[in-house]
């Protein structure tokens, strides 16, 4: 059974054609992804991932998570792009805004900030702290800076010894230079399979090492995202939510939207939204085509972009995310003098404005011709999670290739490493600069 609904209505009015019609080539392009026949097949390992994943892995990530928390008040996640996008994702969809977890996760190798670099290495000063260093290629300029520092910083610490217990490394099973690295000083290590890319790898201990160990239920994503595995089988758009939206964005597509917006009212989808906009944007901006994808907070950024949405270039639409169960909530008080007007709301609970909010903005966005979609999640919860992630992939697939572009490779990343290659000075670059 279906974990969420897509309702496309407020979009049909803006097509062209309606992506019923599109259901045979939907057929056809399913049996190429199932078969994996089609462009970029070798990368195909994510599909059955949900049913196919290690479990002796698995029980070794189970294994490594209890460590990480004894050992440690912080674990420190190295990685960039998909080697960390899932994993903040996750932790973000469901941690209590204002609840330290019992570990403390934070990330590096993100970025190349120094300042940041250096106000990490002080707040790590002072405490236990053991690393996950994720790195698929294992050279990856941002982690590798970043892993250096800190496993010198951990080293000096705690001394080589202790450091090699503290030290988790997720890489590929046999190349690479965290590979090396990680083999020569005995760290243990974890396998990001062949046959899986970065941006497709949550479900490996790319996302599930972090997570658990931040004590997330990662069973319970592993789980939702089997029920997905079994729901996306279907190849009838009808059954089918994934085949559904990917046939509707690109109709839009090809009908003048050219931004697509993932939109959500509640702030712990705001990670989601950018794993979201890497998997879609990495996948299927090539060959000069792909819908440009976006993001935006609800109601929050109502107060910034509110007014581009409602009147700015139409080429947009937007895909919003629904949330039917807020486990708590809070009630508006009544006061008895009612200067600031809101009696009209008292007793009424704010999930129940945000969702009035939802409503009337889908309404204005569709009238100032901004087409929705609206996928209802039922919470967010582990289960949700884990559905969701093998939901988006499986709709970049399709989308990917409804488009005809490899939604599996990056090209088009390599551009700006070889230009700071060649400023850096990095040996066999220098004839870039000539
Ligand atoms: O989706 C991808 O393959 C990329 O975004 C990678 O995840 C990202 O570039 C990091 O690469 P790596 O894991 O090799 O360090």
């Amino acid at each position: 059974m279906s974990h969420i609904t897509l309702n496309i209505e407020d979009a049909r009015s803006f097509l062209n054609e309606q992506p019923e019609t599109l259901q045979k080539q939907v057929k056809v392009l399913h049996k190429m992804i199932h078969d994996k026949t089609g462009k970029g097949n070798d990368y195909l390992g994510w599909l059955d991932l949900p049913k196919t994943y290690d479990k002796e892995e698995y029980a070794r990530i189970l294994q490594a998570a209890k460590k990480i928390r004894k050992q440690s008040q912080v674990l420190v996640v190295i990685g960039i792009g998909g080697s960390y996008l899932g994993a903040k994702a996750g932790l973000e969809f469901l941690n209590v805004p204002f609840k330290k977890n019992k570990l403390e996760i934070v990330f590096a190798g993100h970025q190349m900030s120094g300042s940041y670099l250096n106000e990490l290495v002080s707040y790590l000063q002072n405490k236990r702290f053991s690393i996950n260093v994720i790195s698929k290629s294992g050279t990856t300029t941002e982690p590798a800076i970043a892993f250096r520092v800190l496993k010198n910083l951990l080293e000096q610490k705690v001394g080589k010894e202790e450091a090699k217990e503290r030290i988790y490394a997720t890489t590929d099973k046999k190349r690479g230079a965290l590979y090396s690295v990680s083999k020569e000083n005995g760290y243990e290590m974890f396998v990001i399979p062949d046959d899986v890319g970065g941006r497709f790898s949550v479900l490996t201990a790319v996302g599930l090492l972090p997570l658990e160990a931040a004590g997330i239920k990662t069973k319970e994503i592993l789980k939702g995202a089997k029920d997905a595995y079994t729901q996306f089988k279907k190849t009838n758009l009808e059954e089918n939510e994934a085949y559904l939206y990917a046939a509707t964005r690109y109709l839009l597509y090809t009908s003048g939207k050219k931004v697509e917006m993932l939109v959500g009212y509640e702030p712990n989808l705001l990670f989601l939204n950018e794993w979201w906009k890497q998997l879609f944007g990495e996948s299927e901006g090539k060959d000069n085509k792909g819908l440009f994808v976006a993001s935006a907070g609800f109601s929050t950024d109502l107060h910034s972009l509110g007014q581009y949405i409602q009147e700015g270039e139409r080429h947009l639409f937007e895909t919003v995310i629904k949330v039917s169960s807020t486990p708590k909530d809070v009630l508006i008080p009544r006061e008895d003098q009612d200067l600031d007007e809101l009696n009209y709301l008292s007793g009424k609970p704010l999930s129940y404005v945000n969702e009035q909010a939802l409503k009337g903005t889908m309404m204005a966005h569709k009238d100032g011709g901004v087409p929705n979609m609206l996928l209802t999640i039922p919470a967010m919860d582990a289960s949700t999670f884990g559905y969701l992630v093998y939901f988006f992939e499986k709709a970049c697939a399709m989308s990917a290739y409804l488009i005809d572009v490899n939604p599996f490779n990056q090209p088009g990343v390599e551009a700006y490493k070889k230009n700071m290659f060649a400023l850096l000075g990095k040996k066999g670059y220098e004839h870039i600069l000539k």
